[in-house]
């Protein structure tokens, strides 16, 4: 898919980001979490994937970093099923390292599921390397959580 936008997320976006969330998690994120993620521009910044549609501006995936001094986490990252598999991912994730790598954010962090297969593809290719394993980090199933850094050079 080429016809779609990065842009900084708004809390006129919160909707859709339920939307998209809900669509993707079996656990996804409260509506309270998404809209503090979304008002907090001081130490978190969302980004939407968008497509206009006539008169309507679709939100197909999110991401959303949380950020303190030099050090970033990857909070959340999904694309809407109808749209996986496009690049979407891709873009959302070099965004915010561009981001990162402009104001003076030297590593991002993640968490992630062992079984997650598309994510840890995505994450891999972005160039996250694996730094450790948090034992049963994930209240809903006991999984244990993959942890993955990325570097600016
Ligand atoms: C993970 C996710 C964000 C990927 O987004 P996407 O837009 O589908 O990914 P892209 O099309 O940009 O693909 C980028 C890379 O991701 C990997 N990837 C994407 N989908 C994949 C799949 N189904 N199987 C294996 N690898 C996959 C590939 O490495 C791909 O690169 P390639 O096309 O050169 O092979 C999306 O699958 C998603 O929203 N999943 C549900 C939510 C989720 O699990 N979020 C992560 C929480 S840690």
């Amino acid at each position: 898919m080429t016809d779609y936008s990065i842009e900084a997320a708004g809390l006129t976006d919160l909707d859709q980001l339920v939307r998209v969330e809900n669509a993707c998690f079996q656990t996804p994120w409260s509506r309270e979490s998404l809209s503090a993620l979304l008002s907090d521009q001081t130490k978190c910044l969302c980004l939407v994937a968008c497509r206009q549609e006539s008169e309507f501006r679709r939100v197909v995936g999110y991401i959303g970093l949380i950020h303190v001094l030099d050090e970033g986490e990857i909070a959340n990252i999904a694309v809407h099923p109808e749209y996986a598999g496009q690049g979407v991912g891709f873009a959302l994730l070099e965004a915010v390292k561009q981001f990162c790598a402009e104001s003076g954010i030297l590593t991002i962090h993640l968490e992630v599921r062992p079984g997650n297969a598309p994510a840890l593809a995505l994450y891999r290719k972005c160039g996250f390397l694996l730094t450790g394993r948090r034992r049963g980090y994930y209240s809903d199933t006991g999984e244990d959580a993959l942890l993955m850094a990325w570097n600016v050079m």
